[in-house]
């Protein structure tokens, strides 16, 4: 049976990783400097989170959400103590659009109300409201697009004004650092203003933090660089480091009813293990830190490349803007210097989300290898 081709594939087989490399079927070795979008957070195969998942799969993989599970509020409160996000409450799910789904349920059931206000450029993932908020007509369904969104330009505080104060809008969803846009990222007059808006209007604020929570930003929390109060955190792609696991954490200001949210694998006892491991490592290697270390030392070496006209983000979620576009610059650095980066709408844009565990040599590999790509694609040298 064929693969339903949806992928557009790099010919790269991975079989193996360890830190900051992966290796492929052939031996060779990748310094992944995208931790496949920003999931790898504490490094492949770091030796806590394999000792962890390997006993907890050893003894109980699954169970389901009918029972006691303590495992869920051992990360529960590991997440708050780690984010400091002290009245929250947490809702284990599978993945960052179902995250972003369950989100937008809570406030329309919060609220009573229907429509989404969301953004230019935003990324919320592929389930049917998650992705009606999705700035992206080529994945939005005709049965996803009866929803009622609203997509407004990044920044845009009296368009946010004149659509909360109609009364019908449910949630505004935002991401404080754009990922597949392109790392944009809002004022932090518009951030503050719209948090203002969004309590005057009984409107729920949703952080997207999938992307760039877990400490990417440099705080736990991207939204913790604005004075806000979210009353919904969707997280995911850095909470399991490539064990499937979401969630959102709540305000108490909506309250839980039984039956309102559920899931069958949720917060099962492997990804909570997988989960409860990364933030231990975060917590121990003292990882924020280094992410504040090494983004410096990122910037500092990326300023001295003159192709590089614009350096986007914050923490290790970091855009490299060029003045052309960059797919050709991508293939190079795989296959000619066996480096992986990400891409985003934004066609001029290297995106840069390695495990947060980077060091000084990698990043010293990554300015070399670019340096000498840069060459190869202004003289167009062939990948290979
Ligand atoms: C900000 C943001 N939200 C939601 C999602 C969707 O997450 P998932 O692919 O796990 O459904 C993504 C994925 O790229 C994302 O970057």
């Amino acid at each position: 049976m064929p693969l339903f081709n949806v992928y557009p594939l790099y010919n790269v087989t991975p079989v193996s990783g360890k830190g900051i490399y992966v290796y492929d079927d052939k031996g060779t070795e990748y310094l992944d400097l995208y931790g496949g979008h920003a999931v790898i957070s504490i490094g492949h195969a770091h030796p806590k989170y394999v000792e962890a998942v390997s006993n907890q799969v050893a003894v109980l993989g699954f169970y389901s959400n009918a029972v006691q599970n303590p495992l869920q509020v051992e990360l529960a409160n590991k997440i708050e103590q780690l984010s400091g996000c002290a009245a929250y409450e947490l809702f284990l799910c599978n993945s960052g659009a179902e995250a972003n789904e369950n989100a937008l349920k809570l406030a329309s059931f919060k609220t009573g109300k229907t429509r989404v206000v969301a953004f230019d450029n935003g990324f919320h993932g592929r389930t049917s409201a998650a992705v009606a908020a999705t700035d992206n007509k080529n994945i939005i369904a005709p049965i996803n697009a009866q929803q009622e969104v609203t997509i407004l330009p990044l920044n845009d505080i009296e368009g946010v004004k004149k659509e909360l104060e109609k009364g019908d809008v449910c949630a505004v969803i935002v991401e404080f650092i754009q990922g597949v846009g392109g790392l944009d990222q809002g004022t932090t007059e518009f951030f503050e203003t719209v948090d203002k808006l969004c309590k005057a209007n009984n409107t729920m604020f949703i952080a997207d933090e999938v992307q760039s929570g877990y400490g990417r930003s440099g705080k736990f929390f991207a939204f913790q660089h604005y004075n806000v109060t979210p009353d919904i955190i969707s997280i995911a792609k850095g909470m399991g480091n490539g064990f499937p696991i979401g969630g959102i954490l709540i305000h108490p200001k909506i309250e839980a009813k039984f039956g309102m949210l559920g899931t069958t694998f949720g917060g099962n006892h492997l990804a909570c293990a997988a989960g409860l491991s990364v933030l231990n490592v975060i917590e121990d290697q003292h990882l924020m830190d280094n992410v504040n270390v090494m983004s410096e030392y990122f910037i500092k070496l990326a300023k001295t490349i003159p192709q590089i006209k614009n350096i986007k983000g914050r923490g290790l979620m970091l855009g490299l803007e060029f003045d052309f576009e960059v797919g050709e610059l991508r293939k190079k650095l795989i296959y000619n210097h066996h480096i992986f980066t990400g891409g985003a709408s934004n066609k001029k844009l290297l995106r840069i989300l390695p495990p947060l565990t980077v060091g000084k040599d990698h990043i010293n590999q990554f300015f070399e290898a670019l340096i000498e790509a840069l060459t190869e694609v202004e003289n167009n040298v062939i990948a290979n």
